[in-house]
């Protein structure tokens, strides 16, 4: 198993009170397969992707339960150990691009900037390897793009990019938090499309964070529902999109119908 999160809890404290957002979810992700976690606004999706990275904001804290990723317990792996980790065989994808990348930098060089950090690639070829990536995401002139400051970049040019930047490191398991949320719905149809090759061509395993079932459909092959933090179901993605049990997942199939 190369993920398996077990009766994972956080609760986020306040002066007053605590309040629990995630509580007792479990689930498990093979290699190569793409698990979506579903569910409305604020059911938790997010914060589950955050804790896998130890990267939750200081107020929330795991306080239950385990994560353990190929084999090593995250919950307890040494600060230093999270930052290898991080990029190299985590690597996340977010909703907003611009929140991601470096305002001031070249996007060539934040990707170049992975390579150097978490790959023994030498630094003559590591342009290259840039271009390539930068390709493989579909971009098609990969120098001038490589120049680019983010801003200047349009939205669906953004998340190309920062898929490219989340690839460099060849991680193990992708994390991506909506994705495609920001994008209009064309674009985002081509961007899921770009997802779904990447998937079959590089072998990908992916935790796909969403609250869109359609997406689950084309994307995914298994799928935990959330709601308030908990899991309402989970299962193969035919057996619950297609005949959900809950009346919480039929709801959700009906808000994109
Ligand atoms: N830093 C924080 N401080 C206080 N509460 C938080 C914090 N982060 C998340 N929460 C709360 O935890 C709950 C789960 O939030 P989370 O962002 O994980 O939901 P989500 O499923 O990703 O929602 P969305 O679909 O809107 O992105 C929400 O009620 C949210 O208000
Ligand atoms: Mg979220």
């Amino acid at each position: 198993m190369l993920l398996q999160i077990s009766n994972l809890t956080v609760k986020v404290a306040s002066l007053q009170s605590q309040k629990t957002i995630v509580d007792k979810v479990s689930f498990s992700l093979s290699s190569e397969r793409v698990l979506a976690l579903v569910g409305g606004s604020g059911s938790g999706k997010t914060t589950i992707g955050l804790a896998i990275l130890r990267l939750l904001a200081p107020q929330l804290t795991v306080t239950f339960g385990a994560i353990d990723f190929n084999g090593e317990n995250i919950l307890s792996a040494s600060p230093k150990r999270m930052r290898q980790l991080r990029g190299k065989e985590v690597a996340m994808i977010f909703q907003e691009p611009l929140d991601a990348f470096n305002p001031v930098l070249p996007i060539g060089f934040q990707i170049e900037e992975m390579l150097w950090y978490h790959t023994a690639l030498p630094a003559e070829k590591r342009k290259g390897r840039v271009y390539e990536l930068l390709n493989t995401v579909g971009i098609r002139d990969p120098r001038r793009v490589a120049r680019d400051y983010p801003h200047q970049l349009s939205g669906g040019m953004r998340q190309r990019a920062m898929i490219a930047q989340a690839l460099a490191a060849n991680p193990k398991l992708i994390i991506a938090d909506e994705p495609t949320s920001n994008l209009d719905v064309t674009l985002q149809a081509r961007v899921i499309e770009l997802i779904k090759k990447l998937i079959a061509d590089l072998k990908l395993s992916v935790l796909l964070i969403t609250h869109d079932l359609g997406v689950v459909d084309h994307l995914a092959d298994e799928v935990v529902v959330l709601s308030e933090g908990s899991v309402v179901e989970q299962g193969a993605v035919r057996d619950i999109v297609h005949n959900p049990q809950q009346d919480y997942t039929r709801k959700l199939m009906e808000a994109l119908a």
